[in-house]
């Protein structure tokens, strides 16, 4: 494996994910590391990321120097390089007269370079950096320069150490993914031998042992994450484990059966289902405001898993399917382990969890391929996002049985019709909402006044833009026709034409 050390940049996590797309495994850590804890991970690379901060500030970050002695190949990027040349003899960093962000284009001086071998003399890189290295240590030479940037790349092949002042691990970078694969396979000889199956025994082997003979919890909510979590924690502690799954009464048609067949059914996960339907429903009466909404389900969903855990005794561990997306803080200091004290929601205050997240160092797609080769269904595995207040924010204004019945029922028409047609892979995100108006219209001979449904359909990546799906017309015209027929109370049906922003893909 090579690891990679986390001096804070923005890009951190996708050095590591660029290193395992070449089946090498990698991993974030934390810069605080010892030399001797990272001997003994034997990893074959060692990678410094970018940072934020300049190697003269107060507190900048640091590494054990002793790092620099264990022979490990060692890449610098950006402040990693800047970090290496402050600490090794000879080496000078300083604020530069120009600050470089964005786009620039290097030369590459040394032929013989192994990091640039047989890419082109000059290629375009991404730069963000304030500080720049005005003097090479010692044993090292210069590889790269451009207009602003003297010593944008440099060099120890005895030593294997390498510095790059621009960003490989952006797609901005020309041949940024060349220049790493260079450093992973050429200079660390690292193999490409990772895999998923891998990552799923080793996970398998860290559980066994920070559980021991002890018990865990996990909330399930039917979303991809939780349930990949169950399935892997149930692989490894078997009837260690027990899964809370709320059923708030805001669930897709279905969802609860697919959920509890499929883990509890073919996986045999120990599952505690909770009928909490009209709890919610108490609360949510009469409450018209989206923000209100929201809040309401966020609380009474944490006071219903409190009341049901408080029941169980003995659990010591708390299961997240926390995603590495989700670790903002550069808290790798914890990744891989466990937080203890975990306090949570209205338990006594004496009961305290240990928190495990074994996809906390998983993205989604990643998070996807474990799924799928954990054995579990693709209908659960490729899952479109749902919103916690589920069909909650779908009802527009005041929650009614008989309006989620509507939602429910054209939802799971729209789903059915977009698996007809194979489009789900390419929809992000699919859904009706029942905005609450009413039309007049006619049904065989007489008048109708009835309610709209609108279809949301959006393509996106991240769900922080998005654009209005292009369905067929054809298409949308069988999902028109099956949703006034076959859902009661519905004569109108129309498709929402904007993009994320101005709207929101949500309609709440
Ligand atoms: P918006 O409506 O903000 O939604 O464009 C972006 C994405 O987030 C989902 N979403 C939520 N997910 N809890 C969630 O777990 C929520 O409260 C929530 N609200 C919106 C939404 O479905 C879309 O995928």
């Amino acid at each position: 494996k090579i690891i990679v050390l986390d001096f804070g940049s923005q890009y951190n996590q996708l050095i590591t994910r660029r290193i395992r797309e070449f089946g090498i495994y990698s991993e974030l850590l934390s810069h605080k590391l010892s030399a001797a804890e990272i001997k003994a991970m034997k990893p074959k690379g060692i990678i410094f990321s970018g940072g934020p901060n300049s190697v003269y500030d107060q507190g900048a970050f640091q590494v054990d120097p002793a790092i620099f002695k264990l022979g490990i190949p060692i890449l610098g990027i950006c402040y990693g390089m800047q970090l290496m040349a402050h600490e090794l003899a000879g080496g000078k960093v300083e604020n530069a007269a120009n600050k470089e962000y964005g786009k620039a284009v290097i030369q590459v001086k040394d032929s013989q370079a192994k990091l640039f071998r047989d890419l082109p003399e000059q290629q375009t890189v991404w730069m963000s950096h304030g500080d720049l290295v005005t003097q090479v240590p010692t044993g090292f030479k210069v590889l790269a320069t451009s207009e602003n940037c003297p010593i944008s790349a440099m060099a120890d092949d005895q030593r294997k150490f390498y510095g790059i002042q621009f960003h490989a691990e952006v797609r901005n970078t020309e041949y940024g993914n060349d220049v790493l694969r260079h450093f992973a396979f050429d200079i660390c000889q690292a193999r490409d031998n990772w895999s998923m199956d891998d990552f799923i025994e080793l996970q398998i082997e860290k559980i066994r042992e920070t559980v021991g003979d002890k018990k865990v919890l996990l909330g399930l909510s039917g979303g991809v994450d939780s349930s990949v979590v169950g399935v892997l924690l149930h692989k490894a502690i078997g009837k260690q484990l027990t899964s809370i799954f709320v059923d708030h009464g805001l669930l897709r048609k279905g969802e609860v059966e697919q959920v509890m067949d499929s883990l509890k059914g073919k996986f045999g996960l120990n599952i505690i289902q909770v009928d909490a339907r009209e709890r919610f429903m108490k609360k949510l009466t009469g409450v018209a405001d989206p923000e209100k909404k929201r809040k309401i389900i966020g609380n009474e969903f944490i006071r219903v898993f409190d009341d049901e855990a408080a029941k169980l005794d003995g659990i010591d561990f708390l299961a997240q399917g926390t995603l590495y997306t989700d670790v903002i803080e550069s808290g790798t200091d914890t990744a891989q382990k466990i937080k203890s004290h975990h306090n949570v929601g209205g338990l006594p205050e004496d009961v305290q969890f240990q928190l495990i997240e074994p996809l906390r160092t998983l993205f989604k797609d990643e998070v996807r391929e474990l799924g799928e080769r954990l054995g579990m269904p693709s209908a659960l595995v490729w899952r479109q996002p749902f919103p916690g207040p589920g069909l909650g924010i779908r009802v527009i204004g005041e929650i009614t049985e008989e309006k989620l019945q509507i939602v429910r029922d054209s939802d799971y028409i729209l789903r059915d019709e977009i698996a007809k047609h194979g489009l789900e892979r390419e929809i992000w995100q699919y859904f009706t909402v029942l905005p609450g108006i009413r039309s007049v219209g006619v049904m065989g001979d007489g008048r109708t006044y009835d309610y709209t449904v609108g279809i949301r359909a959006v393509t996106s990546i991240d769900g922080m833009t998005a654009d209005f799906a292009q369905i067929p017309w054809d298409v949308l015209q069988e999902i028109s026709v099956r949703i006034v027929d076959e859902v009661a109370h519905v004569n109108r049906v129309v498709y929402d034409i904007t993009s994320k922003p101005p709207a929101t893909i949500e309609w709440e």
